[in-house]
């Protein structure tokens, strides 16, 4: 692994929800493996005001560091690259005093003007962070590299995305932005491609002849917790099909890049959303469901409704749930549905595709259906990251009897007891100049165009139901109609525990 040019960091918001959850434990999962550059130094802002000394201490729970480790002369030199400035983002009069910070901290540290912005913020201040910081030439390349790292939501619909967009690229090159997915920044996600690329016993099953359909499935057992406020404007449409499933799905759809440099990928990707078959309005209603759960008891405890929660609307329509059936209109996957389906207070925490093989043209074998869940390639994304294959076998003794049996690969197996976090992974990338895992725009924008008739008609047409479903359940029950075949059903994956070897909150 290379070490990242020396480079200032700065984090606009570093007080807030996601520096202290993610990126500074992150930066210090990097610093304890050698990865940070060898010269640094870490400007944290926000509009409180605290001293240098006290951000630190913040940094030190942040990052989990414990007394002993505290002590020792890498982990403090490493806490000491942390400063703290009372910067508000949206005074472009504060950004002269922020650009005099940084000359100080360059020259005492002896630090190129390298420099990486982190915006932490939520997307409404990103218009007048950008041209603050290029009124004061602060994204001029002249000494040293300037990028940027933008956190979702990129944009609310295909239009604010377009506008968002073109207020970046007003004053920044879109070689100088990075758009974070952190999904792309899970391993399990990355491995798609190796799984795929490295093994040629895949590649030639990976199609219409022998793929039936592509589930995805990303569950969480939580309710929106204290991003009610947040979650009434998005929606689990917004908040994971939008970027994270749909970009899981461009993994699992893409063709061979030419190479595994980041225009050949994200060409790759930006190609697949350019295939979705786009969806009409009215159409919306038989292509997507919409749920939103409601309070019920879950292992002897009561969970509250969404309509409960604090900062939500209690007449909301936001969707909890999403579910999706959509087509790749390419030579690769023409007349393969893809399902994906998201939801909150789910029975349990599960990320898995799911890539189903077609049966055999002929079953020889004893019972009516060939081998009820065989088949099936399951990309394990989280947790207990991994790969399984289920597939028939024969029970031994007399007649053909056949039982379904699992080839399980557990990812930790490989990984000596580490598996990176993703924005450990993203964070070192864009240190480095990788935006191989990051989303370019124009795949941002597919994804919008893909989705906007289904979020319009789902905002106009209030004949379109917003189907509850308990807190502890599988969402709703219609979402079953989307997979129009008889006897196929959502792999639902902690029916089977023992098979599946995943843990089942309920
Ligand atoms: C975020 C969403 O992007 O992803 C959250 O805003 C969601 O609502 C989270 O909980 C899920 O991420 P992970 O890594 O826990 O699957």
């Amino acid at each position: 692994m290379t070490k990242p040019d020396d480079q200032i960091i700065v984090i606009f918001g570093g007080r807030g929800d996601l520096a202290t959850r993610k990126i500074i434990p992150a930066l210090y999962a990097l610093h304890r493996q050698g990865l940070m550059p060898g010269r640094y130094s870490i400007l944290a802002t926000g509009r409180s005001r605290v001293t240098d000394e006290e951000y630190r201490k913040e940094v030190v729970t942040a990052a989990g560091i414990d007394k002993a480790d505290e002590e020792k002369e890498s982990v403090r030199k490493y806490i000491s690259a942390f400063h703290y400035a009372a910067i508000d983002p949206s005074a472009p009069g504060d950004y002269p005093v922020l650009a005099g910070i940084l000359e100080k901290m360059r020259k005492e540290n002896d630090i190129p003007g390298n420099t990486l912005f982190y915006l932490s913020l939520p997307p409404e201040l990103y218009a007048p962070i950008t041209r603050n910081l290029a009124a004061q030439k602060m994204n001029l390349e002249d000494e040293g590299w300037k990028r940027m790292i933008i956190e979702k939501p990129f944009g609310y619909d295909y239009d604010s995305a377009v506008s968002l967009n073109n207020i970046l690229l007003d004053h920044w090159d879109e070689s100088q932005l990075y758009r974070i997915d952190h999904y792309l920044g899970k391993e399990t996600v990355q491995n798609i491609l190796v799984t795929r690329f490295s093994n040629g016993i895949f590649e030639p099953l990976w199609n219409r002849n022998y793929v039936h359909h592509v589930e995805i499935t990303s569950c969480e057992s939580l309710g929106v917790e204290k991003r009610g406020a947040y979650y009434e404007g998005t929606g689990a449409m917004r908040d994971m099909i939008q970027n994270h499933l749909l970009h899981l799905a461009g993994f699992i759809a893409m063709e061979p890049p030419s190479s595994i440099d980041a225009t050949s990928i994200r060409n790759e990707l930006a190609k697949v959303f350019e295939s979705l078959r786009p969806v009409r309005q009215e159409e919306a209603a038989k292509v997507a469901i919409r749920g939103q759960y409601t309070g019920a008891h879950v292992r002897g405890e009561w969970m509250k409704g969404y309509r409960e929660e604090e900062g939500v609307n209690p007449d909301s329509l936001t969707e909890t749930y999403a579910a999706i059936k959509f087509y790749i209109d390419n030579w690769r996957w023409g007349g393969v549905p893809f399902y994906v389906r998201t939801g909150k207070r789910l029975p349990t925490r599960v990320t898995e595709a799911v890539i189903h093989f077609k049966p055999t043209p002929h079953y020889l074998f004893s019972g009516k259906s060939p081998c009820e869940g065989c088949n099936q390639l399951i990309i394990r994304i989280q947790p207990d990251e991994g790969i399984l294959l289920k597939f028939g076998m024969k029970i031994p003794g007399s007649g053909f009897n056949v039982r379904n049996v699992n080839m399980d690969f557990h990812y930790s197996d490989l990984a000596e007891g580490h598996i990176p976090e993703a924005y450990e992974r993203l964070i070192y990338d864009c240190m480095n100049g990788d935006s191989t895992l990051y989303t370019r725009s124009d795949a941002v924008l597919a994804a919008w165009r893909f989705l906007d008739p289904v979020l319009q008609a789902w905002k106009n047409d209030h004949s379109i139901p917003v189907y509850g479903y308990p807190a502890g359940t599988w969402g709703p029950e219609t979402a079953d109609s989307l997979i129009e075949e008889p006897e196929l059903t959502w792999r639902y994956p902690c029916k089977n525990l023992a098979e599946d070897g995943i843990f089942c909150e309920l």
